[in-house]
């Protein structure tokens, strides 16, 4: 278990494209133990690789729900995106810095989990809102670039309520 440090704001690594995994060896899954570990750390809702600072396509999800076990996609494609929703956001790599975006409310994406093995998943609301996040993260895009003019706003971290992907 190690705790890597995230890139914020101003670090290039953010706008850069990242890279698809070629084999998911112990190496990629020790990473993906890290970014849990750091995900979880920061009580955060996502996170992708490059946030991390490193470019591969990686993102982990966790809702904090009873019934959710942690996401892992490596090389995730977005395969279908249906309707739209006006979400509240924000991002571990933008702390304590919030604005109203739109996303897409359902997705259908596939990759491979921490195995190797083919997933595909369909997901609503929140959780295709994360997954929609993160893989901007692995285009180099972010969330701050796609708010809704006069939403954006900075919270206190104790008055922060809403988790960060
Ligand atoms: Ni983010």
């Amino acid at each position: 278990m190690a705790i890597r440090i995230i890139r914020e704001y101003g670090d290039e690594i953010l706008k850069k494209k990242s890279k698809p995994v070629e084999v998911v060896n112990n190496k990629i899954r020790e990473l993906i133990q890290d970014m849990k570990d750091t995900m979880h750390k920061f009580n955060g809702l996502g996170l992708a690789a490059p946030q991390v600072g490193v470019l591969k396509r990686i993102l982990v999800i966790d809702l904090y729900e009873e019934d959710f076990e942690c996401l892992v996609l490596v090389n995730p494609v977005i395969e279908k995106q249906q309707g739209k929703q006006t979400v509240d956001e924000g991002c571990l790599s933008f702390p304590n810095q919030f604005g109203k975006v739109e996303r897409p409310e359902k997705v259908t994406v596939k990759g491979l989990n921490e195995f190797g093995e083919k997933i595909k998943i369909v997901a609503t609301g929140i959780l295709a809102q994360a997954i929609c996040h993160e893989v901007d993260h692995l285009e180099g895009q972010l969330f701050i670039d796609k708010i809704i003019p006069g939403t954006f706003e900075i919270i206190k971290p104790e008055d922060v309520e809403k988790k960060e992907i």
